[in-house]
């Protein structure tokens, strides 16, 4: 492929015409903490009391995250996922916490989280069941909205297993509506679109109107295997989802696994720039109290963070896909653009890619300021005009950069032109 050059250009997106949820909520990518990925449904405190389900390692994750650095950097919310709950229901109605694992209850828990400065998450189910078996909230929205509201919880994230497909949207509206009703500011994390996919195309200016995210895909795994189909899905349907995600709604492309087990660092990063690309939710699931050096930068990655909660809102999108590389770019305020390019040849050692900015590239005419975000902080400066910048890429690694003009720009047409 020695000398082979790729032109691409812009994808014009039109903008989204339907308002988001109205709740003030989610301006920009929710950021937090969830414990599903990592910690599943271990309810088992018994045998196991570091890692089960329980107000300890809620609390724990809590005071991590304010003496590790991860609330200074943007990580806000405390995620409680399923198996939180009793499996009945009190004498009034109401979900409990399980009162082994919960003892104090969820109030005392959110009181705890909120001491800290930070924010509590609770999960449900618009289902007779959760999808862990748990009572759902069919039947139930109001007095689970309430519940949740008299609780003081800040996040809910309601799942749509055990109900017919049919009937997923009027039940997430209901719990939108419910949980508006009662006054009190609750982030809403929908699965919507993931339950109406397998059956039809999923109604984004309702979801958008309904959600403050959703998740449209399968969840994920701690494996390459698994962030890599994430990657696919969100390209070749981006012409819809796309254009759905902004400021108060976004796409949810499911949990960061940085730091666990089954992610190179390489994919890891690759993880980090392309979630920031998508302009996702950032929510981790991991263990915060035991976490390796690296993958803690990474995640604390105040560059790639910016990317992510940049104010312009607009989610990124691929550009060019080879069978051995990808290109992703998102639009940033100032005129900016994101660029992340990743190796997709699993084979192999670094392969190089040149950039350069050519007379076709308006973006840079005459020249542009280039920062490399990934893997390296580094600040190119003013490139100009036919300047080759060669960037090294590892296999299933990942680089972000960033470009701003230094010209008034009249025309959002350019051209990048890459070779390796
Ligand atoms: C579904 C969701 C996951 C998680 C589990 C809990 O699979 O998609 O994110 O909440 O349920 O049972």
């Amino acid at each position: 492929m020695g000398g082979a050059v790729f032109v691409f250009g812009v994808v014009l997106l039109m903008s989204f015409a339907a308002e988001a949820l109205d709740n003030g909520l989610a301006l920009k990518p929710t950021m937090g903490w969830l414990h599903w990925e990592r910690f599943m449904c271990n309810t088992d405190c018994k045998t196991d009391p570091d890692n089960c389900i329980s107000e300890r390692l809620f609390m724990q994750m809590a005071d991590v995250m304010v003496k590790e650095g991860w609330k200074d950097s943007g990580y806000e919310y405390v995620c409680i996922d399923d198996c939180w709950s009793s499996h009945q229901r009190d004498a009034q109605g109401r979900l409990q916490a399980d009162p082994n694992r919960f003892p104090n209850g969820i109030k005392k828990l959110a009181d705890y989280v909120h001491s800290k400065g930070l924010k509590l998450g609770i999960y449900a189910d618009l289902g007779y069941k959760t999808c862990g078996g748990f009572p759902g909230s069919m039947g139930y929205h109001e007095i689970d909205a309430q519940t949740f509201a008299d609780w003081d919880v800040d996040l809910l994230k309601y799942d749509g297993c055990n109900l017919d497909w049919k009937l997923v949207g009027e039940g997430y509206m209901n719990m939108s509506k419910a949980l508006n009703n009662t006054g009190k500011s609750i982030i809403y994390s929908c699965e919507w679109p993931l339950y109406v996919w397998p059956y039809d195309k999923p109604n984004y200016a309702a979801i958008r109107e309904t959600c403050n995210h959703w998740r449209n895909y399968a969840d994920v795994y701690d494996s390459w295997s698994s962030v890599k189909s994430i990657l696919d899905w969100s390209a070749k349907y981006q012409d819809i989802i796309v254009p759905s995600a902004g400021p108060g709604g976004w796409n949810d492309p499911d949990m960061l696994v940085i730091g666990n087990f089954g992610l190179s660092h390489d994919q890891q990063e690759s993880q980090m720039a392309m979630w920031a690309i998508m302009a996702a939710p950032l929510f981790m699931s991991n263990d915060l109290r035991d976490i390796c050096p690296r993958s803690k930068a990474l995640l604390q990655n105040k560059y790639i963070i910016a990317i992510n909660q940049d104010s312009l809102g607009k989610q990124g999108y691929q550009t060019t896909k080879g069978s051995d590389f990808a290109v992703w770019e998102r639009p940033l305020s100032g005129n900016r653009l994101a660029i992340a390019v990743m190796n997709t040849q699993e084979i192999g050692g670094p392969r190089r890619f040149f950039l350069a900015a050519t007379r076709g590239w308006k973006l840079c005419n005459p020249k542009c300021n280039v920062t490399l975000v990934l893997p390296k902080y580094h600040e190119l400066g003013v490139v100009p005009l036919q300047t080759d910048l060669l960037l090294p890429v590892n296999p299933s690694g990942t680089i972000l950069l960033t470009v701003t003009p230094l010209s008034n720009i009249t025309s959002q047409e350019y051209k990048l032109h890459w070779h390796h």
